[in-house]
């Protein structure tokens, strides 16, 4: 029988799926995978995984799928990170987005409430709940103010993890995690729409890209450095909720200059502002103060924002570079 400890991840094919199973996978567990059942399979954050991580199909809106997964795993720790992650989609799907983003924690803690009780589980909360802030910086006493369904839905998702902790003891953890970014973001994101655009700008200037609110301000940290930390959450004795964030914060119109300026261009010359791009209501700024993280994990993020946005314009630019070979 196997002495690995197991472990379940959710959204596996997503950005931070992707590095935790590569960061469990150092730290030798033996890593599952849920995915969902789709005509095209294209997981391409996980191709470099095969054989090495096993994938399960179930789904986050499908209790049964949930519960027999949990069943046959039986896993030591889940890692809740499947969602509908997309901001401006939950304005256009607020249902589905609440069945994913808010009920689906729901059915994996029942799974793990009814069959495994003693299963480690996270869940990823996000910085999007705070919303419409009036302190800085934002930490775990910060009160909740969503400004979009997403957001709504993960408030949902953060105290329904709270309260299966205190009604069943079970070690439920809140991770509240502020924006994090890599090479393996998703392109209509902000980050990675800006560096993809400025790589293919270098190979063809006269490429422009259209933006909405340039003066939205975010806390953007690496999502390397932040699957660490949900780990960390885990690995503690007692169950508990932290931010995760940076504490220094940065414009979108800092991120397209910084980006533009990487591959020699002047990021003006480039972006046009779209309205059309604007939400229905902003999330103005948010700057996370992770020191409870920093006290009692030890965790402390390694990667700054400029060596994040060049580092994910250099891989756009391979990317390219070979689409174009
Ligand atoms: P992502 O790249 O959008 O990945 C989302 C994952 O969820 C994908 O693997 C997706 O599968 C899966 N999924 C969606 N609907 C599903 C369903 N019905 N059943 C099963 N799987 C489903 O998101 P991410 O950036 O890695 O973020 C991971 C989690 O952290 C999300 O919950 C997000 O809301 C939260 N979060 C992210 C940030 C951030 O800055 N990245 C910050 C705070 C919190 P497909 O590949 O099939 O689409
Ligand atoms: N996506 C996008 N596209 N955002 C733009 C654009 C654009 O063309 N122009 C300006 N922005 C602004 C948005 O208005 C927002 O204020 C900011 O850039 C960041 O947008 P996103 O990168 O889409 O991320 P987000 O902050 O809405 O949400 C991400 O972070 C959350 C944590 O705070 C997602 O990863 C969520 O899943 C996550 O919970």
């Amino acid at each position: 029988m196997s002495q690995k400890k197991i472990v379940l991840i959710t959204g596996i094919t997503g950005q931070d799926g992707s590095y935790l199973a590569d960061f469990l996978l150092s730290k030798d567990y033996e890593v599952h995978g849920m995915i969902r059942r789709s005509s095209t399979e294209r997981y391409e954050r996980i191709e470099h995984l095969k054989g090495k991580v096993e994938l399960h199909q179930a789904d986050l809106l499908d209790q049964h799928s949930i519960t027999n997964l949990v069943d046959r795993l039986r896993p030591d720790e889940l890692y809740n990170l499947a969602a509908q992650s997309f901001v401006p989609t939950s304005w256009d799907q607020p249902l589905l987005t609440a069945e994913y983003t808010a009920l689906g924690v729901t059915r994996i803690l029942e799974a793990i409430r009814l069959l495994k009780p003693d299963t480690k589980f996270y869940q990823a909360s996000s910085s999007e709940m705070f919303g419409k802030v009036k302190i800085y910086p934002q930490n775990e006493d910060t009160p909740f103010y969503p400004r979009s369904p997403y957001g709504v839905s993960k408030v949902y998702g953060h105290w329904i993890t709270v309260n299966y902790r205190e009604s069943y003891d079970l070690f439920a953890c809140s991770g509240i995690l502020f924006n994090h970014e890599s090479k393996r973001r998703g392109i209509e994101f902000v980050t990675r729409k800006i560096t993809l655009a400025a790589a293919k700008a270098k190979l063809d200037p006269s490429r422009k890209l259209k933006l909405g609110n340039l003066e939205a301000r975010r806390d953007w940290g690496f999502a390397g450095d932040y699957v660490r930390a949900m780990w960390m959450m885990l690995q503690q004795e007692k169950a508990d909720d932290y931010v995760i964030a940076t504490g220094v914060m940065h414009t979108v119109q800092d991120v397209a200059e910084l980006a533009y300026a990487h591959v020699g261009l002047d990021w003006k010359d480039h972006v046009v502002v779209d309205q059309g791009l604007f939400r229905p209501a902003e999330v103005d700024q948010l700057m996370g103060d992770a020191s409870k993280a920093k006290k009692e994990l030890g965790w402390e993020p390694e990667v700054s924002f400029e060596e994040l946005i060049r580092t994910m314009v250099d891989a756009d630019l391979e990317r390219v570079k070979a689409e174009k070979k």
